[in-house]
């Protein structure tokens, strides 16, 4: 029966409406989590502990098998009467207890299996209220874990090798501040699997906790490297440079084409690490800007393509419009990213993160309109620079390339 009555659906949405009634982290249904404890890992990184319910419990083991070190939830948390969104990193692994306990404001009594901890930068409206205001005990509606920033993404990158290549291959983790957050489980897991490990944390502050712990895990696994660069303290600096340089990415020693990089950062991190990886030659045929993966909790250019032979989404309509590149004299029909238009045209066209992030495709614009897909800005007519990687041509449109 197709739309007749269907009473399990009416009972078990009743059910959960009234237990949700008489305890607010009762539900069937919906993921929740009751703040349990707090412990601060710097001056600017909180981790918050939960107690998860059952149906978090449920769901995320029953269809997801638990959740894979990098992932995160998006949290619905109410702050005088208004629901606000956010995303927060998950810390550690579902089956593993967390390494950095501290012991000195946790219950030893606590089951790990039933808590999952997020960590946080104490800024902005809903990150001040979890980390500051928001009572102990109190319930805050969640997702399940989310997130491709995981082992899986640098399996499947790295899964058109050679077959006689597919050994493990060595993982670089490159983070920026509180970028670190998605990296505390990604990281055990990596070590667990048998992955040899290279850390670069760059941070203004010294995150004196954590440096502990990732001394305990270098002690525990000799393929664990780490590099803790204070940006103000010069004996930190990775090959004598403050920021990410193709020296120190060189200084590693690691066979960079074949070495996954996972980052996550402030956007000037980000376009750095994309700068020097389009400096550095690898064996032909291979990019190293391929090897790298960011974390944007989501936010992703779902629209964009990404290089791999997707077209744009074609749910907004896009007309096709003609680009002219007025130094080459070449034009070719746009009907998605500029990149991607261009590329189907076998024109190359300078670029590198294809997401937005690292400027390499910025590029000036003579005339026309394009609208960036992130912002949904529209451009005026004239003279601009823009992102030929996230922006579609409105009009026919000329580019000083
Ligand atoms: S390719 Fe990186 S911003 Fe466009």
């Amino acid at each position: 029966m197709a739309n007749g009555y269907r009473p399990e659906i009416i009972q078990r949405a009743f059910v959960d409406f009234i237990g949700s009634r008489l305890h607010p982290f009762w539900s069937l249904t919906t993921p929740k989590l009751r703040l349990i404890a707090r412990y601060t890992l710097s001056d600017n990184l909180i981790a918050l502990r939960f107690e998860t319910n059952r149906a978090f419990k449920q769901q995320t083991s029953e269809m997801m098998g638990g959740w894979q070190g990098g992932q995160y939830l998006d949290l619905r948390v109410c702050i005088d009467g208004v629901y606000h969104q956010r995303s927060y990193s998950i810390v550690g692994l579902a089956h593993q207890p967390l390494w950095w306990r501290d012991d000195t404001t946790e219950s030893h009594t606590a089951d790990q299996r039933h808590t999952v901890t997020i960590a946080i930068k104490p800024q902005g409206l809903v990150s001040n209220y979890l980390t500051k205001q928001m009572p102990l005990a109190s319930v805050v509606d969640t997702s399940l874990p989310l997130g491709h920033f995981t082992l899986a993404q640098a399996k499947a990158n790295l899964d058109h090798r050679e077959p006689d290549n597919q050994k493990l291959n060595p993982l670089l983790f490159v983070a920026g501040g509180s970028g670190i957050t998605p990296m505390l489980g990604l990281i055990t897991q990596a070590l667990n699997n048998g992955h040899h490990v290279t850390l670069l944390h760059y941070s203004r502050t010294v995150l004196s906790k954590l440096q502990h712990q990732w001394q305990q895990l270098s002690d525990i696994y000799p393929d664990f490297i780490y590099h803790l660069i204070h940006t103000e303290e010069p004996t930190t600096y990775l090959a004598g440079t403050r920021y990410l340089s193709v020296e120190g990415l060189l200084s590693l020693n690691l066979p960079l084409a074949d070495t996954q990089i996972f980052a996550c950062g402030s956007q000037a991190l980000l376009a750095g690490l994309y700068k020097a990886a389009a400096e550095i030659t690898l064996p032909i045929d291979k990019q190293l800007r391929d090897n790298i993966i960011v974390e944007n909790f989501g936010n992703a250019l779902a629209n964009v393509d990404n290089g791999s032979n997707q077209t744009f989404d074609k749910t907004v309509p896009v007309e096709e419009h003609t680009v002219y590149l007025r130094s080459r004299q070449r034009q070719f029909n746009s009907d998605t990213t500029i990149l991607a238009a261009a590329e189907n045209a076998d024109v190359r066209l300078a670029h590198g993160c294809r997401q937005g992030i690292c400027q390499l495709c910025r590029c000036n614009k003579v005339s026309g309109v394009v609208k960036n897909v992130q912002t949904g800005k529209v451009s005026g007519d004239g003279y601009e620079s823009i992102q030929t990687c996230i922006n579609i041509a409105m009009t026919d449109v000329v580019l000083d390339v």
